[in-house]
Order: C-alpha cells, then sequence, then structure tokens
C-alpha cells in the first residue's frame, strides 16, 4: 500500500497531543511528498459529524491520558465518528509524567474497531495539564524531534503492512479500570463535580474561555457559570490570558500536590513498531 495522503487528528485541550501529532503530520507529509489534512477533534462542534478515511491514508490520531484511559467523556466520539474504512493509523498518547497506564492499549483497540490497520503506537511524557511542575516545557525541541523520526519509521511499516496484519501490541490493558486519584494522604481524592471558579478582579467576561471548552459547559452569558459537566481539562485554566479561571476544589488541589510529590522525575517517551 502507498500512502497517498497523511492526516493529523487529534484531541488536545491544553495543546500538548496537537503539538506532537502535528509535527508527526507533517514530518510524514514532507517525507513522503504528499498532503497533509488535519481534524482538531477538540472542540463539540469538530466531534458532530463522522469523519471518513481511506486506504491509502496515514491517519497519526492523538489523545491524552486520562485517569490512565482515554477520557470517558470524548471515548464515545472516539468510538463513533471516525471510520478508517482501512486506513493505517499511528496511535499516540500524551501523559502528565505519572503513567499513561491503559491509554495507549484503549486507542489501539478502538482504532482497530473504527476500521484502521494500526501499524504504530507512540507514549509521550508532557507537562501535566494540573501542574507545571511535572514534564515542565514538554514536548520540547527533543521529544519534538523523536517523534518526528518515530513517524518516518511507522509510515514505513504502514506501506509494508498487510491487511490481515496482528493488532499492534502494546503495554496495557483496554478493559482495564479507571486509575483512581488520590490526595496527600494517599486515599482517593474525590473532585468529580469540582468545576472552575473564575476571579471577577481579573476576566474582562471576553468569552474565549467558552469557546474552547471541549465540552461546551461555560454558559456564554455567564462565564462564571458552568452550568454543564467540567471533565477538569484545564483549557479554560489555561487558555484565560488573564489567569481569571482557577480550581479551589481541596480534594483536586490535594491530588495536584501529590502528583508534585511522586511524579517529578522525567519520563521517556515508548514507541511501539
Ligand atoms: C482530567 C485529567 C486526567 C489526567 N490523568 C492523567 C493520568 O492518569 N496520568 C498522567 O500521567 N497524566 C494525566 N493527565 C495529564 C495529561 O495526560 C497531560 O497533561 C496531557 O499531555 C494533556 O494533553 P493536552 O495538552 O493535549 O490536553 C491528566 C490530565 C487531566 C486534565
Ligand atoms: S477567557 Fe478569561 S477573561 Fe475571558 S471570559 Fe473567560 S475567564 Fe474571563
Ligand atoms: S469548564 Fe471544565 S471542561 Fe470546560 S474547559 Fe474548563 S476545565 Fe475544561
Amino acid at each position: 500500500m502507498n500512502v497517498t495522503r497523511v492526516c493529523a487528528v487529534y484531541w488536545s485541550a491544553t495543546g500538548n497531543t496537537e503539538k506532537i501529532v502535528r509535527a508527526m503530520g507533517e514530518a510524514a507529509a514532507k517525507a513522503i511528498r504528499c498532503p497533509l489534512g488535519e481534524l482538531d477533534f477538540t472542540i463539540p462542534a469538530a466531534r458532530e459529524t463522522v469523519t471518513e478515511f481511506q486506504a491509502g491514508d496515514l491517519v497519526i490520531i492523538g489523545s491524552p491520558t486520562y485517569a490512565g484511559k482515554l477520557p470517558n467523556k470524548i471515548l464515545p466520539d472516539f468510538q463513533t465518528k471516525l471510520k478508517g474504512n482501512g486506513a493505517r493509523a499511528v496511535a499516540v498518547v500524551t501523559y502528565g509524567n505519572r503513567s499513561f497506564d491503559n491509554s495507549l492499549a484503549e486507542l489501539v483497540s478502538v482504532l482497530k474497531a473504527d476500521g484502521f490497520l494500526v501499524a504504530g503506537g507512540a507514549a509521550f511524557a508532557c507537562r501535566h495539564a494540573f501542574s507545571d511542575l511535572l514534564a515542565p516545557g514538554r514536548p520540547d525541541d527533543t521529544d519534538l524531534k523523536a517523534a518526528e523520526t518515530f513517524i518516518l519509521k511507522a509510515a514505513a511499516r504502514a506501506e509494508e503492512l498487510p491487511e490481515t496484519s496482528e493488532t499492534l501490541q502494546v503495554p496495557g490493558d483496554a478493559a482495564a479500570p479507571y486509575y483512581v486519584p488520590k490526595g496527600t494522604d494517599g486515599q482517593p481524592a474525590k473532585f468529580l463535580k469540582a468545576k472552575p471558579l473564575t476571579d471577577m478582579k481579573k476576566c474582562t467576561k471576553c468569552g474565549y474561555c467558552v469557546k474552547l471548552c471541549p465540552v461546551g459547559s461555560i454558559d456564554p452569558e455567564d462565564v462564571t457559570n458552568v452550568p454543564g459537566i467540567c471533565i477538569k481539562c484545564q483549557a479554560c485554566v489555561r487558555g484565560c490570558a488573564l489567569g481569571a479561571k482557577y480550581f479551589d476544589d481541596p480534594a483536586f488541589l490535594s491530588h495536584v500536590k501529590m502528583l508534585e510529590q511522586n511524579f517529578t522525575e522525567g519520563k521517556e517517551n515508548s514507541f511501539y513498531l
């Protein structure tokens, strides 16, 4: 199979996954000398329609790790809004320097069920959405270079992959339960219902956070109101240039502190062909 188009597809609330998948897409399209398509799967409108791929496409698909798996509220869209039709895929997960646990295994399994032939997989340690102390500044130039080197190998593998090939082997178990976040006391930190607050001394009501929220949960009429579910993605917190959004939930903050106490040592990226 000759690759005739490269597609970069990513769900990325705080930009890490986007950076890596786009770098991979650009490197592959340049090396193969074919067009590059892009699908930003982050905002709800982008996930309303089904995107069909075709044999001849090399699709690089990325997601962050949330609680050791794919973000659970986005999983149904990964399962139903991408149709592989025999296209080759490379599965990419990012994680915030704790562990990617089972997210890559889940992504590989979902892509296979979507009709992709999965030629490769990779997991990148990146700055944690919750704290700049975990993998600060990553992905950095070294990570992006490694991503580009890997995608060229994966593209070559994709071209030689037979239709009947076995599923790519990656660590983890797609059916495993979610990681349970812990607080500094080692006990489960229960912050499922936590929502961001808004500092009205800083907020100018520009409405940018409304557009950023990947689950459309911030009220456009009153940005302090979050009537919908909050997945704690931090898009609004990191995206507000004035630093007006923040979390004050004690269980959430205790989990962040626990991560900062235990997971600051830099992790290696992982690659599978
Ligand atoms: C709700 C939530 C849960 C997370 N769970 C994990 C996790 O289990 N393990 C980990 O190492 N990082 C975890 N992270 C960190 C993200 O995987 C990491 O910051 C990722 O690169 C964010 O990707 P993005 O910038 O593309 O949104 C979590 C982040 C969020 C927001
Ligand atoms: S992006 Fe920041 S300043 Fe703009 S409305 Fe949201 S919280 Fe307010
Ligand atoms: S309100 Fe919650 S889900 Fe929406 S952007 Fe902010 S942290 Fe993410």
